[in-house]
């Protein structure tokens, strides 16, 4: 098992466990050193059904007092219904202040458990403990939690880490290979925005990546992970620097919500975006084409979508503009300079760009 750690400004932390069967050991954990008195397990049906009982057996085996709520797969319940229904059911089962939230599952599971933990009697501590790729390289840490509207995405939420994250790379196992393409986008995202090393590793390996298992993927998990939470130690409050972990992001959320949260997935969607806002990129100067083909051709060797689906160009800017990011009216971006390092103007990373030539790329 390896220990890895987020570290805030503030001088305080939070450690992740990662490693093969550190599932199995999060009830003997939790014994040792409690996060809350009891524990609310969120988490979806189908990883209810896959991990959610075993988890509930151990932690009720170490004399832990657990109970669990579970909701439909799917980002289409990620929103403020799920987190209703989830937190009457917790208080109908006498979950308190002194109890803690562990959420089990993906980036969905991990943002309304999260949100809830952040919400629930104006907030609980929580456990992170991701199963899907995505959500052990990307959502599980950084303590973003959100909710969608139906008209923007993550658009109501909180800042609210976790206080410690179980990373078993054993759930990857049962995981559909449409979602471990899902998970690749993030990955590939981290190599852009801040490792040519890594990212030149990831096309020599392209070919067995979707195969990767044992210690090669935990070397990616724990590469990925360091990226991400070096990000977010220096700036956890997203004033400037985390922008960059936005990248493809803010034409990959208006592609999700104007597709209603069902037709991509979330890296599915940040592949297109990785794409179109690599081209704004391009547009700016900021960039070569060279960087923005190999970009490109990664993500579709890893069979990840890169073209923009038949949604209107001026629907976009018009989610754009929703988008957390935007200042003065105008959409703010992250872009890469090379394929390993991010533009900065003014010594800051999140540019504002004119929508007429957003519109460029679009079309
Ligand atoms: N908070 C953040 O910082 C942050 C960062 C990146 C992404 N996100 C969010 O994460 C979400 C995407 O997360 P995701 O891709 O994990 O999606 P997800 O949570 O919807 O999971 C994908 C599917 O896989 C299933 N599943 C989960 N684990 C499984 C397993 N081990 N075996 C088999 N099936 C399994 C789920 O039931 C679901 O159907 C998006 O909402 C995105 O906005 C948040
Ligand atoms: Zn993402």
């Amino acid at each position: 098992m390896r220990k890895l750690v987020v570290k805030l400004e503030s001088g305080q932390g939070y450690p992740i466990h990662l490693g093969r069967g550190v599932l199995r050991r999060l009830p003997s954990s939790l014994r040792s050193r409690p996060v809350g008195e009891r524990y609310a397990v969120i988490t979806d049906h189908t990883v209810r059904d896959l991990y959610g009982e075993t988890v509930l057996a151990g932690l009720e085996r170490a004399g832990l007092h657990a109970r669990i709520f579970s909701f439909a797969p799917g980002e289409a319940r990620k929103n403020l219904r799920t987190v209703e229904s989830i937190a009457g059911r917790m208080l109908k089962a006498g979950i308190s202040r002194s109890d803690a939230v562990i959420a089990l599952g993906g980036g969905v599971v991990g943002d309304v458990a999260g949100y809830v933990a952040a919400s629930y009697m104006r907030g609980i501590p929580y456990i992170q403990a991701p199963t899907t790729l995505l959500s052990m390289v990307d959502s599980s840490i950084g303590g973003k939690v959100a909710v969608d509207l139906d008209s923007a995405k993550n658009i109501i939420g909180h800042f609210w880490h976790p206080s410690r994250v179980f990373i078993d790379p054993t759930c990857l196992d049962t995981l559909p290979v449409r979602q471990q393409r899902s998970g690749w986008a993030e990955i590939v995202k981290h190599g852009v925005i801040a490792d040519r090393d890594y990212f030149g590793w990831l096309e020599k390996n392209a070919a067995r990546l979707l195969r990767l298992r044992g210690k090669a993927m935990e070397d990616v998990l724990a590469r990925s992970l360091s990226i991400k939470s070096r990000i977010v130690a220096k700036d956890a409050r997203e004033a400037d620097l985390r922008m960059v972990l936005n990248y493809g992001h803010t034409i990959g959320h208006a592609i999700e919500s104007l597709t209603r949260y069902r037709k991509y997935t979330h890296g599915e969607a940040v592949a297109i975006g990785m794409n179109l806002e690599g081209r704004l990129a391009l547009l700016l100067g900021l960039w070569d084409q060279a960087d923005l083909d190999r970009q490109n051709r990664l993500l579709r060797r890893l069979r990840l979508p890169t073209r923009l689906p038949d949604l209107s160009a001026s629907k976009i800017i018009r989610s754009i503009r929703h988008d957390k990011k935007s200042s003065n009216g105008l959409p703010v971006f992250a872009l890469p300079r090379r394929i390993g390092a991010m533009a900065t103007r003014d010594g800051r990373f999140g540019l504002h760009v004119d929508p007429a030539l957003i519109k460029g790329t679009l079309t």
